[in-house]
């Protein structure tokens, strides 16, 4: 049969989820230049809308994780590659930009090489949650915009292996 994709129903429109993200994000680091990490290749519309919508100083650096690969569940173990040097992370208040959390091994897999940087601090922030894996995360991010079901969406920059990350609104695919 073929995909069928259906627009998900958020708590509010994604707009207005990045924007209270940033409130927050851009109240707790008043005064600092946080390093925003995005983990690509999911988070990549995510981290450009929140690094505009916070209307302060950022840096904005990049990690690849690989945790889905071409498949709609997420693999043993995720693969994390092309960490920037330790330079821009040492002494810097890094915030871990992810778009989704699921099994919360991702976010775990990237915290623990940051924090073997010595920052001077790591939060994390995802847009979404999957809410009913949320008793098994070794990580609780410290930002999340909203929670959503276990489903598997695209759109706003995720993808379906490589498909659909174009697409401007989220979706959950129904294959
Ligand atoms: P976790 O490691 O199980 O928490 O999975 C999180 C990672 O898997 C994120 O970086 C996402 O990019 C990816 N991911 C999780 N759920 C989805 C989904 O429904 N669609 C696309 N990517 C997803
Ligand atoms: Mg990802």
């Amino acid at each position: 049969m073929a995909k069928r994709l259906e627009v998900i129903r958020l708590s509010n429109d994604v707009r207005v989820i990045v924007h209270h993200l940033a409130s927050s994000i851009a109240r707790e680091y008043d005064g600092l230049t946080p390093v925003l990490l995005c983990v690509l290749k999911g988070a990549f519309v995510f981290v450009a809308d929140l690094a505009r919508e916070l209307r302060s100083p950022v840096e904005v650096e990049f990690v690849r994780a690989a945790s889905y690969g071409k498949a709609q569940r997420p693999l043993a173990r995720p693969a994390i590659y092309g960490m920037p040097d330790c330079s821009v992370l040492t002494g810097r208040h890094v915030i871990i930009v992810d778009d989704i959390i699921d099994s919360g091994q991702t976010l775990e897999a990237v915290k623990a090489y940051v924090t073997r940087h010595n920052p001077a601090s790591v939060a994390a922030c995802v847009l979404l949650a999957k809410r009913l894996r949320r008793p098994e995360w070794p990580v609780v991010p410290d930002y999340i915009g909203t929670e959503i079901p276990s489903e598997f969406v695209v759109g706003y920059g995720m993808g379906d292996g490589e498909a659909d990350r174009g697409l401007s609104g989220i979706y959950v695919v129904h294959n």
